[in-house]
């Protein structure tokens, strides 16, 4: 598996985004051991970075259902635990009684959020703490500094923010100092390409650039993206792999800094992607990749 840089890690190339396993447009869930085979699996293929969110969950009364997966599948790999796989997680956005959806970036609540998430992850200091989306309540610029105030308390390694534009991106680079932004986490795919300047932004200031759904989504989109995109099937098909692998071995190209996290239930599907990581494009390929346009 080959690796990048994520802020002070190195990870690879491919991540594994555990959203679903919690919380997908199909509303099918796999049990606990299944989801916990499915994290194993990746880990089995060498991937090295796992996203989360403390809002993945079936529902607002189980919120953190994921990073407590998350948390069990990394103690419980071969025997001994997992060693140096980063975690990263998010917070910022509210799920309360009745799936009533809201933003708090006061500094009150981020430090509880990141007391829960640490408890559920079962771990003393979060390796990369993510601003999930914005409070418009608040200046942009006053947030970021909360998220340094918890990574002076010794409770979180490295500040990524998400769903994010230039603007703030410079915002937040400005707070936290050339270095100290580690990541920015944006959606990215062949169906939604308006991150582009974002993720061009990022590659000229050594930040790290997560697409997220960068396959176009759980409940069919990713699952379809060769039927939508003919350009990913047809270059599949030349090479003997799946459309999704085209996909992320094009985002791949896009960036020495890019770190697509597609998402899996099954097993298959993140050995599959990771594979991604071997697959070399053609720069005629990735320019037809780029060019394509789609019925998604
Ligand atoms: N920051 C944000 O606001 C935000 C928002 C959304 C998502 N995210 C992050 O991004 C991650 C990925 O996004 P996503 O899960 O929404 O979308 P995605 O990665 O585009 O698609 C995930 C779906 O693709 C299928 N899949 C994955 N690899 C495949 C392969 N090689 N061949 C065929 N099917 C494949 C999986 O199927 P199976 O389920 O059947 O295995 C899964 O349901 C999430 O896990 C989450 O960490 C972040």
């Amino acid at each position: 598996m080959k690796s990048r840089t994520l802020g002070p890690f190195t990870v690879s190339a491919i991540g594994l985004g555990a959203m679903p396993l919690s919380m997908n447009n199909d509303q099918i869930y796999p049990d606990e051991a299944d989801a916990i085979a499915t994290v194993h699996a990746a880990l089995d293929a060498g991937v090295t970075y796992i996203d989360t969110a403390d809002i993945y969950a079936p529902s607002w009364d189980t919120m953190g259902h994921n990073e407590e997966i998350v948390g069990k599948a990394l103690r419980s790999y071969g025997g001994g635990g997992a060693d140096g796989v980063v975690v990263g997680t998010k917070g910022g956005i509210t799920r309360g009684e009745g799936e009533s959806w809201g933003r708090d970036g006061s500094l009150a609540y981020l430090r509880r959020a990141v007391e829960n998430s640490l408890r559920r992850l079962g771990v003393e200091v979060i390796d990369l703490y993510q601003w999930h989306r914005p409070d418009r309540w608040k200046a942009y610029g006053e947030v970021i500094g909360h998220f340094k105030t918890l990574q002076d308390e010794g409770k979180i390694t490295a500040i990524g923010i998400s769903n994010a534009n230039v603007e703030e991106i410079e915002v937040a680079v400005e707070v936290l100092g050339e270095g100290g932004l580690a990541s920015v986490q944006n959606e990215f795919s062949p169906k939604f390409r308006c991150s582009a300047d974002e993720l061009k932004f990022c590659g000229e200031h050594g930040i790290a650039f997560l697409p997220w759904s960068p396959l176009g989504g759980t409940g069919g989109g990713a699952r379809e993206v060769g039927d939508r995109f003919a350009v990913f099937a047809e270059i599949g098909t030349d090479r003997g792999v799946s459309p999704q692998q085209v996909v992320l071995a094009w985002e791949l190209a896009l960036g020495e800094h890019v770190i697509p996290i597609p998402g899996a239930r099954r097993p298959a599907s993140i050995l599959d992607s990771a594979k991604a990581t071997e697959l070399v494009l053609t720069d005629d390929d990735i320019q037809r990749c780029s060019q394509s346009g789609g019925i998604g």
